[in-house]
């Protein structure tokens, strides 16, 4: 037996109830809010994420799912939308259409890291983008919009973590001195925070390794380092959050695992996932538009783990799939192909009609559409064929009715409609 690949996984019908609900309350939130949604490749040339995720980045470094597609060069399976979200962004010039863009998409992502739970190698992110506003108030709305889903969705156990990472004007000084710790502590860090101080310090302050969390205990923190303006942004992010009532936890070490990030990041964590407890991330990334040769366009994002988000909401809802409103029952082959027609015509009309074409007696019929939860049955045998008539069984107050067979489909219409 061909088995899927470790890492990935189905997601299978039982399950996707709750994946409809969770995408149709994103959805609608979104788009209350005047995002409209993009649907992009899941191939992009190997370039766009080395130069926007960042080239020492684990991403790009050592997850990424990378073949030669003859002269085009090297090609990626995406492992995030944000860099392709930019390339479309820039390529169709939308910010000449309208300064202010806001953009979903909501499609799978591919990483090649060890795969445990909550951890896939192909995994669905909904994403959401907004591009053309250095705004505070954009932050904070969007922070707004993404708590506001988990509480539509009624999941309780998250917080909302934020933190600023400055700008190029501010950054470098706290990175000097973050470096100027790790150098001194260099004999108690993991093999990959030595090699990150030089590369890239700030992922050091994220390092899960107990030896290097005890080095860093006491490190700068950022937000002693921030210049006035990022200050006054970060400030006013906070005093919104707060007037709009989020809950929120300043933490200065949330860095972020991708390097296109200045300003305001944020996280959404949960408990109920063990190790894997982000459920969403993001944050301001002013500079990457015109990194990738973009008009100089500011931009703030976020992306929702959905198979974690799933995953939570799995431990405490079970959404069952919407019952039939019928359940045709036909006993003998003349009725059959007579109520095959029916059923046709009923299901094409809009109501949802179950039917099983095997010759069973009227019992087990009665098991299946119990089994179904349909709410009515419809039987059909030779006896009422002959009298011109149908019975129509209401299932929970056993009550049939006889309906005539001519006319029949706008009947039932109306009486299940
Ligand atoms: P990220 O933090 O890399 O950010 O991913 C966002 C979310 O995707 C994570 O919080 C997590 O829930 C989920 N996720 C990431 N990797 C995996 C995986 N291997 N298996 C299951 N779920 C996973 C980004 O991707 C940025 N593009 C977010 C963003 C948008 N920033 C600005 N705009």
């Amino acid at each position: 037996m061909i088995q899927l690949i470790k890492g990935f996984k189905d997601i299978l019908p039982e399950e996707i109830a709750l994946w409809q609900h969770i995408e149709q309350t994103a959805r609608a939130l979104f788009e209350s809010f005047g995002y409209r949604e993009i649907r992009l490749p899941i191939v992009e040339k190997s370039e766009l994420f080395a130069r926007s995720i960042g080239d020492t980045t684990d991403i790009v470094e050592k997850e990424m799912y990378t073949f030669e597609d003859g002269k085009r060069g090297n090609v990626t399976l995406r492992p995030e939308a944000t860099a392709s979200v930019v390339r479309s962004y820039i390529q169709h010039r939308m910010s000449a259409e309208e300064p202010l863009r806001k953009l979903y998409t909501i499609g799978p992502m591919f990483r090649r890291e060890r795969p445990q739970k909550g951890r896939y190698r192909q995994f669905y992110q909904i994403d959401a983008e907004v591009f053309g506003t250095a705004s505070p108030l954009m932050d904070a709305q969007i922070i707004v919009m993404l708590v506001s889903l988990f509480n539509r969705l009624e999941v309780s156990d998250i917080s909302a973590h934020i933190n600023s990472l400055g700008c190029p004007v501010c950054r470098p000084d706290f990175q000097k001195a973050l470096f100027t710790l790790l150098e001194e502590q260099k004999d108690r860090l993991c093999e990959n925070c030595v090699r990150r101080s030089t590369k890239n310090p700030l992922r050091t302050l994220d390092c899960k390794v107990p030896s290097c969390r005890e080095a860093l205990k006491d490190a700068p923190s950022i937000l002693d380092f921030l210049c006035d303006e990022c200050k006054t942004h970060f400030e006013t992010v906070k005093t919104l959050l707060t007037r709009q009532n989020i809950p929120f936890a300043v933490d200065k070490n949330l860095v972020r695992g991708l390097d296109y990030y200045t300003r305001t990041a944020f996280e959404i964590l949960t408990t109920s996932l063990g190790a894997q407890n982000a459920v969403a991330g993001g944050g301001r990334y002013d500079g990457l538009v015109a990194a990738l040769d973009g008009p100089p366009q500011p931009a703030i994002g976020f992306a929702i783990g959905f198979d974690r988000l799933a995953e939570i909401m799995a431990q405490t809802k079970t959404l069952s799939p919407q019952p039939p409103a019928l359940y045709v029952a036909a006993l003998g082959d003349a009725c059959r192909e007579l109520a095959w027609a029916f059923a046709c015509d009923l299901s094409l009309s809009g109501i949802p009609t179950e039917m099983d074409f095997e010759d069973r007696s009227l019992k087990s019929h009665m098991k299946r559409a119990d089994k179904f939860r349909a709410p009515h049955v419809l039987i059909l045998g030779d006896n009422e064929r002959e009298n011109g008539v149908a019975l129509l069984r209401n299932m929970s107050t056993k009550e049939q009715t006889a309906l005539p067979l001519d006319g029949l489909v706008p009947q039932l219409i109306n009486i299940l409609g």
